[in-house]
C-alpha cells in the first residue's frame, strides 16, 4: 500500500490511471446512513474533511425462519467496485469519486461502534464521495409506482415519468447501459437504489453508483471456502466462445438477455423499471444511440485493463495473479458481446420505436478488430 499516498497519476503508454486516495476516518455521521441498499454503507467524514459512503463486504442477512443473523463475506465487492469505477471513468460515465479508507487499530479503538455496531475490523475499505443534493423522490415515486399496481395510487406513473423527463444528461444513458452489459451488472436495471439523480435546479443529473454486484455476483470465492472460486470462473468463462461463429455469439447474447429478464412465467422480456424508464428517454430516430459507447468499449486495451488492475489494492484480491488475469480475459472477450446483446435487446423489443435488430444501424468499421 506504500504507493497509495495521496493522489498519484501513473502514466503508462499514453493513458492515465488515477490511483485512489488513501484516507482515514475522522468521524462517523450515523444520521446520514442510507436506508436503501443491501450492504448498508456507512457515512463518514474522512481525513480530507469530505463526506464518503464507506462500503462493507460483510453483509448481514436474516434467516427468515428464526430471525438469526447470517453474515456473508461478499469478497469481490471492493475489487469489482475499484475495477469498474475505473472503467466507468475511462468511458466518461458520471460516477462518484472513490477513495480507499484505511481503518487501523487506533481508529477502531477511538470509534468503538465501528466494530460493535458495524462489524468492521482492521483493513482497507472502498468508499465513494457523497453526491450531495441527491433527489430522494426517486425512491418515493418508484415505490408509489410499485404500489400502484396493488393499491391504484393515482398519478404514480405520471409523477415518475415527470421525474425521469427532468434528466438532462440523457447522452450518458447509453453509456451506463453499455457499461452494465459489458460488466454483467444485474444490479441496476431493476434496482432503484443504484442510480442517483442529483438536483441541478429544476433538472436532474443521472449518476451511476454501486458496481459491487458486477460480473453476476459480489463474490470471487465461495464465502465459506476462500480457495473455491469455481462458481465465479463459470461466470467469467461463459464468453469463452468462438467469436468467428455468429451462432455462438448470438446464443450467448440471447442467454445474457434472458438472465436480465425479471418477469417470470411470461413470454415478454422485461429488464426492470430503471432500464425501461431510461431507454424511453433515448431518441432512436436520430440514429443508433449506442454506437459511440460500443466503439469506446471495444477500444479498451489489454494494457489499460492491466493498469486498472494494478491500481486496485492487493488487500482486495483473494487469489493474486489468477483473479486479475481471469477478470481481464473476461473483459477483453466481453468487449465484443456488448453489440450482440444490444441487437438481441432490439429483437426483444426493449427499445422504443425499434422493432428488431435490422432497425439498429451500426457503422461497419466497428467490431472488425476481434482478436
Ligand atoms: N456516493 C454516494 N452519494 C450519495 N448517496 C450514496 C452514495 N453511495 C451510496 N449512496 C446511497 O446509499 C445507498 C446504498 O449504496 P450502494 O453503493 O448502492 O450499496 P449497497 O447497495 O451495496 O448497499 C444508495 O442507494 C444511495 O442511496
Ligand atoms: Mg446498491
Amino acid at each position: 500500500m506504500g504507493l497509495l499516498l495521496g493522489k498519484q497519476i501513473a502514466s503508462r503508454g499514453g493513458w492515465e490511471v488515477i490511483w485512489m486516495e488513501c484516507l482515514q476516518i475522522e468521524s462517523l455521521v450515523p444520521e446520514l446512513n442510507p436506508k436503501a441498499g443491501q450492504s448498508h454503507p456507512i457515512m463518514i467524514v474522512a481525513s480530507d474533511q469530505q463526506k464518503y459512503f464507506l462500503k462493507r463486504q460483510m453483509v448481514r442477512f436474516e434467516n427468515k425462519k428464526n430471525n438469526a443473523a447470517i453474515w456473508i463475506n461478499e469478497n469481490a465487492v471492493f475489487f469489482q467496485e475499484s475495477l469498474v469505477s475505473q472503467i466507468a471513468r475511462r468511458l466518461k460515465i458520471p460516477t462518484p469519486e472513490t477513495a480507499i479508507i484505511h481503518i487501523d487499530k487506533l481508529t477502531l479503538k477511538a470509534m468503538t461502534e465501528l466494530q460493535f455496531k458495524y462489524h468492521i475490523s482492521e483493513g482497507y475499505y472502498f468508499a465513494t464521495k457523497m453526491i450531495s443534493d441527491n433527489d430522494s423522490d426517486v425512491t418515493r415515486l418508484a415505490n408509489n409506482l410499485l404500489l400502484e399496481r396493488k393499491a391504484k395510487i393515482p398519478y404514480a406513473a405520471n409523477q415518475w415519468n415527470a421525474l425521469m423527463k427532468k434528466i438532462i444528461n440523457t447522452d450518458d444513458i447509453p453509456k451506463i447501459i453499455g457499461l452494465d452489459l459489458f460488466t454483467l451488472n444485474y444490479d441496476r436495471f431493476s434496482n432503484i437504489g443504484n442510480v442517483l439523480l442529483q438536483k441541478a435546479g429544476i433538472n436532474r443529473y443521472l449518476i451511476a453508483i454501486d458496481f459491487g454486484h458486477c460480473f453476476a455476483s459480489p463474490c470471487w470465492a465461495d464465502p465459506n471456502s476462500p480457495a473455491d472460486y469455481t462458481k465465479k470462473l463459470e461466470i467469467l468463462h461463459q464468453n469463452l466462445i468462438d467469436f468467428s461463429k455468429p451462432i455462438e455469439v448470438r446464443m450467448l447474447a440471447h442467454n445474457i438477455v434472458f438472465q436480465y429478464n425479471v418477469l417470470e412465467g411470461n413470454n415478454r422480456i422485461y429488464l426492470g423499471l430503471i432500464f425501461d424508464s431510461l431507454v424511453k428517454l433515448l431518441d432512436f430516430t436520430a440514429g443508433n444511440p449506442f454506437t459511440d459507447i460500443v466503439d469506446a468499449i471495444e477500444s479498451i486495451s489489454d494494457p489499460e485493463l492491466v493498469a486498472m488492475l494494478q491500481a486496485t489494492p492487493d488487500e482486495w484480491i483473494i487469489t493474486p495473479g489468477t483473479q486479475q488475469q481471469e477478470y481481464k480475459e473476461f473483459l477483453l472477450r466481453q468487449r465484443f458481446m456488448v453489440r450482440p446483446i444490444i441487437n438481441e435487446l432490439a429483437d426483444a423489443k426493449q427499445f422504443p420505436t425499434i422493432h428488431g435488430r435490422e432497425e439498429l444501424s451500426w457503422p461497419t468499421e466497428l467490431n472488425t478488430n476481434i482478436q
